[in-house]
Order: structure tokens, then sequence, then C-alpha cells
């Protein structure tokens, strides 16, 4: 008799953002008449800026032509989008990323949730306390995070990096050497960062213990500060021991329409493996490509056009992460992150934990935010609202909160 995958019965719950939704629609069915406020999810408001609608609309037309008609996608992405990446990404920060180590991808969560087939279940890995859920999730599927403690809501072989208002909320190097490092700076959730000397430490931590980092840069859109890398390659030896992990959902608004990539140099070797070859071999398996149309609009994205409308639609996110940052903390809030990170992270009223509080804000003020608990137990007693709203939500929200 067929056996199922077991491993999914370890997941506590449902995936957070599902819970969180869920938990909206439910109290918007129950309340037709109030307007709900969603600042939780990550996801972008603003309309595709006007260079990409061009590009996809000439991109279109391009199908429906038998001289320009493209079937399947090179299933590592098409040449033009990984020169663009290259040159633009990593060349004009120093970083000698070629295009051929450039894998394009619908999202950086798949590639999230995927990259760890390419490793052994034996390994151990170590994530941020609190963490973006797909790191650990995806390890549980897996097999590779062994049990879950309903106590401590930890799982068995997974090694937790707390990050909590002590440090900065930035990882500390753990006492136990992991196989495998998730980072992701500028963080989600806590929007901290980290400096280029801190980065390095861990880079030359993971070459030295023969690690691999996961690098998830997916909000590097969003550095305001000079000392903050915007890449893991900017650190002196990191070709041999990370793996970066990138988006155009946050800093071109692609959230709907889907695209991401993943780098892995080919100086990336455990032994004689080249990690590069197995992702291509697991692309090339698994895989057929981002839609033509799709990775067209990403070329779009570093056209001189392109960057400065993007450009604008950054700043018009950081002005909401800076009206909430400085509204909530003049209300008496502590607050964090939104200085290179799309991110608040705010620690929550008397003492309530994160779901008494996700709850009160939704009843009393109808704004929904993400609770801190559900990325990790030091997430515990804070609460992550996010700049992707519009202007007027965000400003609605917020007057609702100040006068709870
Ligand atoms: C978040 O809210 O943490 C992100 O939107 C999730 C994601 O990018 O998948």
């Amino acid at each position: 008799m067929v056996k199922v995958n077991d491993n999914y019965l370890k997941l506590p719950g449902s995936y957070l953002f599902s819970t969180v939704g869920r938990k909206q629609r439910e109290y918007q069915a129950a309340h037709p008449e109030k307007s709900v406020i969603r600042l939780s999810i990550g996801d972008v408001t603003q309309p595709l800026a006007p260079v990409i609608i061009d590009t996809l609309h000439k991109a279109v037309d391009e199908m429906g032509n038998a001289e320009t008609f493209k079937g399947y996608a090179p299933d590592l992405g098409y040449e033009f989008l990984r020169k663009a990446i290259s040159d633009n990404d990593f060349k004009a920060r120093g970083c000698a990323i070629e295009a051929d180590e450039i894998f394009v991808s619908d999202g950086a969560k798949c590639d999230c949730g995927n990259i760890q087939e390419i490793f052994s279940l034996d390994n151990r890995i170590a994530v941020c306390d609190p963490v973006y859920p797909v790191y650990v999730d995806s390890n549980v599927m897996a097999g590779r995070a062994g049990d879950y403690n309903t106590i401590t809501e930890t799982f068995s072989n997974v090694i937790y990096m707390p990050c909590t208002e002590a440090n900065g909320f930035a990882p500390e190097i753990p006492s136990e050497t992991p196989d495998m490092i998730y980072l992701c700076f500028p963080n989600n959730p806590t929007g901290a960062t980290i400096t280029k000397a801190r980065l390095q430490e861990w880079v030359d931590y993971a070459n030295k213990v023969g690690a691999v980092i996961l690098y998830d840069a997916a909000y590097e859109a969003y550095i305001s500060e000079d000392n903050i890398p915007h890449s893991i390659y900017e650190c002196e030896g990191a070709k041999t021991c990370a793996i970066e992990l990138r988006s155009f959902s946050k800093n071109a608004g692609f959230t709907g329409v889907r695209l991401g990539y993943t780098v892995i140099p080919k100086e990336l070797k455990v032994g004689e493996v080249s990690l590069h070859s197995l992702w291509a071999r697991r692309h090339g398996t698994k895989y057929n490509g981002a839609p033509y149309i799709i990775q067209k609009a990403g070329e779009a994205v570093y056209s001189e056009e392109g960057k400065k409308q993007l450009k604008a639609q950054v700043a018009y996110y950081m002005n909401n992460a800076h009206y909430i940052f400085d509204n909530l903390k003049a209300a008496g809030y502590q607050v964090s992150g939104g200085v290179n990170a799309p991110y608040i992270w705010l620690k929550t009223p008397g003492n309530m934990t994160s779901w008494e509080f996700f709850d009160y804000l939704l009843e009393n003020a109808n704004v929904v935010g993400t609770p801190g608990s559900g990325f990790g137990p030091s997430g515990e007693h804070y609460f992550r609202l996010t700049a992707f709203g519009s202007y007027e939500n965000t400003v609605e929200a917020i007057r609702r909160i100040k006068a709870l």
C-alpha cells in the first residue's frame, strides 16, 4: 500500500501566511462592514512600472509572430537576462559573478525551498530565530529537521540562532557546527542588517568548517546605508562557500509576475563535487524555465528607465516604513527595522503574546500584521508590519493603532 511522506506530518499547523490570511478572511466574513487593512504578508501593492508594462506588451507581441515566437526557455535562463544580472547586480559591485553562474527561476521562495534537495539528509541546518518559515519547513518536508517539540516549538535537528534585542537581532556563530547556514539580510522578519565585516566573519567561518551559506538577499534593494553588503560575494572567499538567492518580487513588484534567480559559483565544491553541476542537473530535470515574456520584463528592470522607475517604487515603500517606524516610536512602541528593509519589527505592548496582539489589532483596529512567534520561538512578544501597503492605507492603519 502506498505510503505518504510522513515528514509532512511533523509540520505544526499550516504555513504562517496561510494561517494569517485565513484568520483575516474569517474576520472579514463575520464583519463585512469593516474595512480591514492588511500589513501582514510582504506583498507589493503598487502597479508594475511603465517600462515593465511596455516590455511585457512587446514580448507578448513577439510570441504572436512566427519569426520571434519562443517555445521552451533555456532551463537555466535566457543569456540576455543572466548577463544583465551579472553586470548590474554583481560586476557593478565588484563581485566576479559570471552569467553562467546564475540560474533564473520563477521566484526565490521556490529556490529557497528547493535548494536543500542537492544536500544530504545528514546535514544539520542552522537558521536565525525568528526566520522566514520556508527554510525550516522545506527541511522538515525533506526529513532533515528531526522531530518537533511542542513545548520549545523547535525541531530537534535544527540549530536555532536567536536574534534578539540583546544581540541587535543579529545571529551569533553557533556553538554546534552546522553544515548548511541560512542567512537573510536585510532580514525578514526583523528588518535588521549585517555589516560587511560581520558577514565576512560568517564567510570565514563557513570556509573553515566546510559549511555552505544559503544567503537570501531578496530585500537588497532596500539597503540605504553604506556599510551594508548588497551581496555576500562582496566578501572575500564567499565563492567557495555561498549560494545567493535573489528575487524580483520586492525590488520590481513581481510578486504576481514571478521571477528570481540563484547564484552558484563554479568554485563552490563539496569535495570534488560541484554544487553548480548538481543544481544545473536538478533544474534541467525538474524545471522548464521562467517564461520568455517574464524574463524580458526582468531584463527591463536593468534598463536606465527601469532603474529610475524602480528606485522611485522602493522609495515609496521606504517612505511608508519611515512613517510606521516614526509614528509607532512616538506613540511609545519599541520598534526596529525599517531603515534598510521594508519590515518594522515591534515589541507587543503589555507583554501580550504575538497572537494575542494579532487578534487585538484585528478586532480593535481592523489591521492585520504578522505575529512574530510565527517566525520562531524568539519572535514571541514581537510583531511584524510591512511597508508594502499603499501610503493611504499605511497612514490609516497607523492612525487606528495610535487611537487604541
Ligand atoms: C513575507 O511576508 O515574509 C514574504 O512576502 C514572503 C515571501 O516573500 O514569500
